[in-house]
């Protein structure tokens, strides 16, 4: 018998109708001994199957229940009820596996709603949910996406170290990688820790970033990207802020700053789009259910726009591009500042925007994502190019509404001295990254790149407010069960 999804089967059903075919699933639902709703996870939408009880056997009948796995073969036939359109009507029923309802009903998949809180603590069953199937298959959709938008440009994928000695950011926020027993770590005459003991010989981490990495890529490969998990050891617990994450990282051969902007824009439309266009029954869903959502908060700080609108006119509008600069002035002068709403008053040239100011342009001042560019050369990671002013950097972060970074990224220092000046001003070892200086030796061109966050793409597309509900298992300080 010919096996199908339900998407297929709801897909092309008009060649198979009044044929046998075989589904297998999930119940969802079992109304008046006769009704089940099959739920497969290839999409949001359930499959009727109809069910004479009378030509079963009592017993197979008696057990099936929410949860319960089954292999159902039967006729597709036109639904004579409303809401679907085909239905089955089976002829064979296999109960797949055991499904104890007792214990079902002390966990998520007990037929009724759940916080988010709970689904989190039961991450390994809320795939089965019809919220964070229809997420997780978008988060599918967008990771999809960012590979066919680089492969369309003409980028090379490559796959970045996970193990490294490098702290590509300089912030030192890394979990060491070792092989040492903890209760017996070697120590050499100065009671220091002996790495040259260790198994590669050398201090290592879980990576922060791939970018230096594909920056050698870039210089003979010309269009890159890397995208991996990336790990973070900083005790930030926001609903933002993950311990392992994933990242998209370009990085080109030839581009400018400008040219790394107009990137970011494009590629972030491309995705939006690529979602509209091709989730839109689960956009559905998780549009009515951001509505809801919406309808609980109290009226000020209900969104402007619905979900789907929201994506709809950011792919229409152009980002706006604003210095750092002119973002201090409009932050000092702005009536928030001087009212003493900032928890971080802007009060000077110089200082590190928090998500707080970040928000404020990108929500009540422009009312767009933002672009910001041209950073204070302290406040940014010692590969960033030195601008003409000696005093920015080409760096570009880009902001979104209710996400605040999104993108994070620069024009690359391609100039060897500025480079070691700089390394050296930031106390970063230029010896450690001999292969990274050899780039700047050897051929060294403008480059530039950026980081794309997928969780937080994710977050802003399905409209999810907590980044730990955008990632199957997500790893967060004290929490990394699964
Ligand atoms: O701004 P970041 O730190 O930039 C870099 O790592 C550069 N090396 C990227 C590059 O130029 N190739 O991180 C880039 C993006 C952020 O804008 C944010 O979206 C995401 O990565 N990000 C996180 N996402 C979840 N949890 C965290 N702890 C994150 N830290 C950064
Ligand atoms: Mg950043």
């Amino acid at each position: 018998m010919k096996k199908m999804i339900i998407k297929e089967l709801l897909g092309d059903y008009k060649k198979i109708l009044h044929h046998d075919i075989t589904v297998q699933g999930w119940v969802r639902a079992f109304r008046s001994n006769r009704f089940i709703a099959l739920n497969d996870g290839s999409t949001m939408a359930n499959l009727q199957i109809v069910v004479d009880f009378e030509n079963f056997d009592k017993d197979t009948i008696s057990k099936i229940s929410v949860a319960s796995s089954l292999k159902i073969t039967g006729e597709v036939v036109e639904s004579q009820g409303s809401g679907q359109v085909i239905e089955i009507i089976a002829k064979k029923i296999v109960i797949l596996g055991d499904n104890f309802t007792e214990e079902r009903d002390k966990t998520i998949l007990q037929p009724k709603k759940h916080s988010l809180e709970v689904l989190r603590e039961q991450a390994h069953l809320r795939f089965r949910t019809n919220l964070f199937s229809a997420v997780f298959r978008v988060r599918s959709a967008v990771s999809f996406a960012i590979h066919e938008f680089y492969n369309k440009n003409h980028f090379f994928y490559i796959n970045t170290p996970i193990i490294t000695g490098a702290d590509a950011e300089g912030a030192g926020e890394m979990f060491s990688v070792t092989n040492f027993d903890l209760n017996n770590i070697p120590r050499n005459e100065e009671g220091e820790i002996d790495y040259t003991e260790d198994f590669f010989g050398k201090k290592t981490n879980l990576t922060v970033s791939g970018q230096l990495e594909a920056e050698t890529a870039a210089m003979g490969l010309g269009r890159v990207y890397t995208f991996g998990p990336t790990f973070r050891a900083e005790n930030s617990n926001t609903t933002r802020h993950l311990a392992e994450f994933w990242m998209v990282e370009p990085e080109v051969a030839f581009n400018n700053l400008e040219n790394n902007i107009d990137l970011a824009e494009d590629f972030l439309k491309y995705v939006i789009s690529y979602v509209l266009k091709n989730c839109a029954e689960d956009l559905e869903f998780l549009n009515s259910r951001f509505a809801d959502e919406q309808k609980q908060k109290p009226e000020k700080d209900r969104a402007k726009e619905g979900l789907i609108e929201k994506l709809e006119n950011v792919i229409k509008k152009r980002f706006m591009r604003v210095s750092y600069t002119e973002a201090i002035e409009i932050l000092m002068n702005s009536k928030e500042n001087k009212k003493g709403k900032f928890q971080y008053p802007v009060d000077r040239w110089g200082i590190d925007l928090q998500s707080e100011h970040e928000r404020f342009l990108v929500e009540k001042h422009f009312e767009s994502p933002v672009v910001l560019f041209d950073y204070p050369k302290e406040i940014k990671a010692f590969y960033m190019r030195l601008n003409d002013d000696n005093k920015t950097v080409a760096a570009m972060d880009v902001l979104f509404p209710g996400i605040g970074e999104i993108i994070g990224g620069s024009q690359r220092e391609e100039r060897l001295d500025v480079l070691k000046a700089k390394m050296q001003d930031m106390n970063v070892d230029e010896h450690e990254l001999w292969w990274y200086m050899d780039t700047r030796k050897f051929g060294s061109v403008p480059h530039a790149g950026f980081g794309l966050g997928l969780e937080r793409l994710v977050l802003f597309v399905t409209g999810m407010t907590n980044i730990r509900d955008v990632i199957p298992f997500p790893r967060t300080p004290k929490n990394a069960e699964f």
